[in-house]
Parts: structure tokens; sequence; C-alpha cells
């Protein structure tokens, strides 16, 4: 890919960059923020690790100056503020769904064809502010919490069997929040169902410590994670730019699939060159549809705090 946009040089989207270009998944990363010199100073940071870690994609930096990101394929939104100990990820709404908003404007202006993958907190309302800025294709505009979730999950589990995380497959659906739904029905160690090497009350602590991941880093750092976030949307990119059709857990727009309207929330989807190629729909027991119409209910709540700021009005 010729080029890819970061907007937010902090903790992920610096993060995010650096392995992107890691991989060299495009010609150039363009990190945006609005702090005064901060992006252009850890793009050359990471683009002088080129050398040591060998790779070509051009890191470069801009203080809000859009014109730079211009022709780009993809465009990760990580702009905005992080949670500190105390606060959930829908007390930052008031002040990231107007960075949110910006940035897309900014972003689509000279990047039309764009995929937005969103980042910013709270990430399911924060997507769903960003599909109604970018008047996309909802197929386009996703958000990023699946991956780092069951990231989360698989490290846990890997810890409890003391095996390789690259044999944990599992996947996890609903708003990124407390209420998310690991599924362990659908977890397997290399296609052993967990259920068979671990007990009830063993998977579910590791649920658990799932569904409060975010905050045990918060309460650990004084603010959110970066390296797994980072990662995580480092690679969505990738399977966009290799058009690779992975099935990862993705914050979607639905329209009718697992029986919910008009949201924006996690679900496994099928990723690749054009986005979102199709969403893949589990059956689930009525405990899953439960926990998962749980999930809905609390992301509605916060969507109902954006719509109430009347920032997509005109
Ligand atoms: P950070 O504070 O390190 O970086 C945020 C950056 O955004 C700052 O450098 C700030 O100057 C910049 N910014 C603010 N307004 C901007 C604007 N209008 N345009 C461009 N840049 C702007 O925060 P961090 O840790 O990087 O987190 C970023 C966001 O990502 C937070 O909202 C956080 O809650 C969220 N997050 C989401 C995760 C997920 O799973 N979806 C995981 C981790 C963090
Ligand atoms: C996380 O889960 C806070 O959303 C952020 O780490």
């Amino acid at each position: 890919m010729k080029k890819i946009t970061v907007i937010g040089a902090g903790n992920v989207g610096a993060t995010c960059a650096n392995v992107i270009a890691h991989k060299d998944l495009a010609r150039e990363v363009v990190l945006v923020d609005v702090k005064e010199g901060v992006a252009e100073g850890k793009a050359l940071d990471i683009w002088q690790t080129s050398s040591i870690n060998y790779f070509n994609t051009r890191v470069v930096g801009t203080t809000n100056d859009y014109l730079k990101t211009k022709g780009s394929g993809v465009i990760v939104i990580t702009a905005g503020i992080p949670r500190k100990p105390g606060m959930s990820r829908d007390d930052l709404i008031k002040t990231n769904a107007k960075i949110v908003k910006e940035a897309t404007e900014k972003a689509i202006k000279y990047s039309p064809d764009a995929i937005i993958i969103v980042v910013s907190n709270p990430l399911d309302v924060m997507t769903y502010a960003a599909f109604q800025a970018a008047r996309k294709s909802a197929n386009k505009v996703f958000g990023m919490a699946g991956i780092l979730d069951t990231g989360r999950y698989r490290a846990f589990i890997a810890e409890a069997l003391n095996v390789s995380p690259k044999d944990i497959h599992a996947l996890l659906l609903g708003g990124h929040g407390d209420t998310m739904v690991p599924l362990p029905r659908y977890t397997s160690i290399n296609g052993i169902p967990i259920t068979e090497l671990l007990g009830k009350e063993e998977i579910d602590k590791i649920v658990e410590r799932t569904r409060k991941g975010g905050g045990e880093l918060v309460n650990l750092m004084g603010t959110s994670a970066w390296y797994a976030p980072g990662a995580a949307a480092a690679q969505m990119v990738e399977a966009i730019v290799d058009d690779q059709n992975r099935i990862f857990p993705v914050c979607a727009n639905l329209n009718g699939e697992y029986g919910l309207k008009d949201i924006y929330i996690g679900v496994p989807v099928k990723l690749s060159a054009n986005g979102i190629e199709e969403i893949v729909e589990l059956n689930l027991n009525e405990e899953e549809k439960k926990m998962m119409n749980e999930s809905a209910n609390s992301v509605k709540k916060v969507m109902k705090v954006l719509d109430d700021m009347k920032l997509f009005e005109d």
C-alpha cells in the first residue's frame, strides 16, 4: 500500500505506526497529532530504527497538516484522551467524540477512499461517530477492540495451561467494556476445546479477568495500555493491505445480524482489502444471546450520550 495514516501520535498511535513500519505494510506511514512536534519527533525516532530493524516504510509526522495524509488507503484513529484510574471508557465520550469527528472529517477530505479503523474510546460509540462523520459505507468504517480483548484472553489461557499463545484460537463478542462476551465455546487449543483442558471455575476466572483486562492495566500504569492495542490495530491493517480474508472479532455496524440493528458492536467478520467482506453470524445459545443483548444495551446507553451531543445534525 502507498500510504497509511495514524491519527494521534500518543502511546497507541505511535506503537501502531511502529508495528506497521516493522511489518513494511506501506511505502509511507504518516503520524498526525495536534501537539506541536510530537508526531514529527516520534515518526523520526521510528524511522531511525529502519536500518536496525530492516524495513523500508518511510515514517513521517505532522502537526495537524492533513495535506500530508493525502491518498491514504487506511486511516487509523487513535486520537483522544485515555482513561485514568477510576474512569470507565465511557467517561471519555464528551471529549473524544469531538476529536474523532474532527479527525475523521479532515482525514476523509484528503483520502475519500480510505478504510477507517477507530481505536479511540469509548470504542463502539466512537466508531459510530466516525461512521457518521465519514459518510461512507459501513464496511469501510470499523473499530478495533476484539483482537486486543482476545489477545488478553489468549495470554491468560496460555499462562494457565503453560502452552504457546500461538496455539490458542478464540472469539469474543460484544462491546469493548466490562460486558464484553468472551466465548469459551469457541475457544480451542489447536482444535482441542478449552473445556477439555480447563475446569469451569478456571475458565470463569479467565473470562472475568479478560473483561476487566483494560482496567487492570490502567490501575498498574495510571493510563491505558498501548503495546497490545497498537499491535492489534496493526494486525487489522495487515489483513486489509495483504487482502487476507482473516476472521477477526471487529467492532462492526449491524443491520439485523445477532438480532441487532443500527449499532456498532464487536462481532466476528471477514477482513480483506475491501474492509469487512461479511459479518459471521454464530449460533449463540440462550446464555450467550443474553450476554450479547446486555452488552448491546450498555453500548446503546453510551450511543444515547453521543446522540444527545447533537454533533451530527447538519
Ligand atoms: P495518548 O494520550 O497517549 O495519545 C492520544 C493522542 O491523541 C495525544 O498525543 C493527543 O495529543 C492526540 N490528540 C488529541 N486530540 C487530537 C486531535 N484532534 N487530532 C490529532 N491528535 C489528537 O492516549 P493513548 O494511550 O494513545 O490512547 C488513545 C485512545 O485510544 C484513547 O481514547 C484510549 O482510551 C483508546 N484506547 C482504545 C483501545 C481499544 O481497544 N480500542 C485500547 C487502548 C486505548
Ligand atoms: C484497553 O482495553 C483502555 O480500551 C483500553 O486497554
